[in-house]
């Protein structure tokens, strides 16, 4: 088969390599039918996580079709059509039994395995382990494109941001940073009963997107961001703001923007240290949350899909064969200059 593989830093091609084969009895393989690619696979070939070695098949988010199911496996069969998430999960230890399967022991104590510890599933065909536990029926009638960002980002935004920010209908809420990640946010608070959405984001082009996965208001960010927030909540901040970026100055808005007794949801992954100023904080009755997607609301997003209560496909602006992965991976590095979100792949 072919595959999008990594050969260190800056290096990636879509090569020929052996095709996957069951090693595990809880183990099926899939035909990739759509996939993309994510923030996370840009840092890799960065070189920002050295885990990653040479020759691994990247990819974390997949619609696949069973092609060859493990001796275990009696719930899953030849033709089943699956979403394959970011996160594995082994369904039997501690903090899969809790819902945490981002921290699966089975599989080494982080569910994100894929692309990361073993190949990935930008390729023609992928093994999954633990297959009965992880992966996700798509519902008949329901198209690759709508339940493929449901894998990785859309969770991520649901659970990370507006249930660990415990967001309730009617709340103001703040995004800071309207990328795909912030748009998912944005789109499951909406759903949640958020009232007001404030996107924040540098690039308009981003906040023009974010009046189309629910923001209300769109400010723009740097130094007047602060007051603007402010403005728009009546003096009182946010009840919940949520941190889409990953950097410091980001975060350090969101506890500046957060009403006494709110929450600050951190989804983004930081490379840096921060100053957090308890010396403000510690009076304002806040929660500060932070977290690894685990994957526990799939199975509630699949239903939104599936019944067009959430139009995921909207996050998908730019669409390729699976074999012009090269080609798409220009376009996502380079996604302020194409106007891109996802992209999607089709296999
Ligand atoms: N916690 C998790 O489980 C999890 C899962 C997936 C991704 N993430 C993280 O979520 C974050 C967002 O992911 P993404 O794919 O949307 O990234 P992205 O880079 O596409 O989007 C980030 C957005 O932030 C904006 N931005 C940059 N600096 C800003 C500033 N100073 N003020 C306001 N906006 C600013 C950018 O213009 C961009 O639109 C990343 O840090 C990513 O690693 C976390
Ligand atoms: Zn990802
Ligand atoms: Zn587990």
């Amino acid at each position: 088969m072919k595959a999008l593989i990594f050969g260190g830093p800056g290096q990636r091609s879509w090569e020929s390599t052996a095709d996957p084969g069951i090693s595990e009895p809880t183990d099926v393989i899939v035909k990739v039918d759509a996939t993309t690619i994510c923030g996370t696979d840009l840092h890799i070939l960065k070189g920002d996580v050295p885990a990653v070695t040479e020759g691994r098949v990247l990819g974390h988010e997949a619609v696949g079709t069973v092609v060859e199911t493990g001796a275990a496996v009696s719930s899953l069969k030849k033709g089943d059509r699956v979403l394959v998430p970011a996160i594995t999960s082994c369904g039997r230890c501690a903090p899969c039994k809790k819902g945490m399967a981002a921290h699966c022991e089975a599989v080494g104590g982080i569910g994100w395995i894929f692309g990361h510890l073993i190949d990935g599933v930008q390729s023609e065909y992928a093994r999954v382990p633990y297959a009965e536990t992880s992966v996700h029926a798509v519902p008949e009638g329901v198209a690759d494109d709508q339940v493929l960002f449901l894998a990785d980002i859309l969770p991520t935004g649901y659970e990370i941001g507006v249930q660990n920010g415990r967001v309730q209908p009617g709340d103001t809420i703040a995004v800071v940073g309207a990328g795909p990640v912030g748009l998912a946010a944005m789109m499951t608070a909406a759903i949640a009963g958020a009232g007001r959405i404030i996107a924040v984001d540098m690039a308009q082009s981003r906040l023009k997107h974010a009046t189309n996965f629910g923001a209300t208001h769109t400010v723009v960010g740097g130094e007047d961001a602060e007051r603007q927030i402010l403005e728009i909540t009546g003096g009182a901040g946010v009840d919940v703001a949520m941190e889409a970026v990953g950097i410091p100055g980001t975060f350090d808005l969101c506890t500046r923007i957060v009403r006494a007794g709110g929450t600050v949801a951190n989804i983004g992954v930081h490379g840096a240290p921060t100053t957090l100023h308890l010396e403000d904080l510690w009076i304002k009755n806040i929660t500060i949350t932070t977290g690894l997607v685990s994957g526990t609301t799939i199975p509630t997003l699949l239903k939104l899909a599936r019944d067009g209560k959430m139009e995921a496909e909207k996050l998908g602006t730019h669409h390729f064969a699976l074999n012009e992965i090269e080609e798409a991976y220009d376009v996502f590095a380079a996604a302020g200059e194409h106007d891109a979100l996802k992209v999607v792949l089709r296999g």
